[in-house]
């Protein structure tokens, strides 16, 4: 059972119908991370989640992944590495073409943003048809990482995403609808 913090905080993220296209109904998690409480109680329950896990890098999503993935990063004592967006990062670059639940992008990062050294934490804001989360998987396994493990606030179950990823890496989501 759902401890009454985490439940408040999921009762917070708001429902908004047809945006961005027709027929989608977007979960807006701006109504929870504007509340102190609920910021506080997801960053202390991801950090007591993954505290043990010897993460060395934690590896974020452009843009909605950024948000708790710095405050991560810093909670477990780790380094940042952005997943970017096209025509963002400056460096030579691996990229990944994808689709989503309301559109095609592509993604990329750094070729020397990871080692054989790193335990990586991939975490987005949310899981939806997985087309974003496995572009990025598919970057983070360019490089030979020593482990890797997969975190979401929110996961859209009946959109089946987990299937979609496709990987032996331990996925974890805060929230389920
Ligand atoms: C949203 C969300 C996830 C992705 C999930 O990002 O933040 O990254 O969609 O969808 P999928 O599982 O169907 O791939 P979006 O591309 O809308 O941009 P943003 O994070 O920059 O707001
Ligand atoms: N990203 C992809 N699908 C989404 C949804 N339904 N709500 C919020 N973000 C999303
Ligand atoms: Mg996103």
């Amino acid at each position: 059972k759902m401890d009454v913090k985490l439940q408040e905080a999921k009762d917070s993220i708001r429902d908004i119908v047809d945006f961005p296209k027709e027929g989608i109904v977007f979960k807006d998690i701006t109504t929870m991370l504007k509340d102190e409480k609920h910021l506080n109680t997801l960053v202390e329950s991801l950090y007591e989640q993954y505290k043990d896990k010897g993460i060395t890098k934690i590896v974020g999503l452009e843009s909605r992944g950024f948000i708790l993935g710095t405050v991560l990063a810093y909670k477990l004592g780790a380094g940042f590495v952005p997943v970017r967006k096209p025509g963002k990062l400056p460096a030579p670059t691996y990229s990944e073409k994808y689709s989503l639940e309301y559109g095609e992008d592509e993604m990329f990062i750094h070729q020397d943003a990871l080692n054989s050294e790193d335990v990586i934490l991939l975490h987005d804001d949310l899981l939806a048809t997985g087309g974003t989360a496995k572009a990025s998987i598919n970057l983070i396994s360019k490089f030979n990482v020593k482990n890797v493990f997969v975190n979401f606030l929110v996961e859209l179950d009946f959109l089946n995403g987990r299937e979609k990823l496709d990987t032996d890496y331990q996925v974890d989501s805060l929230f389920h609808f």
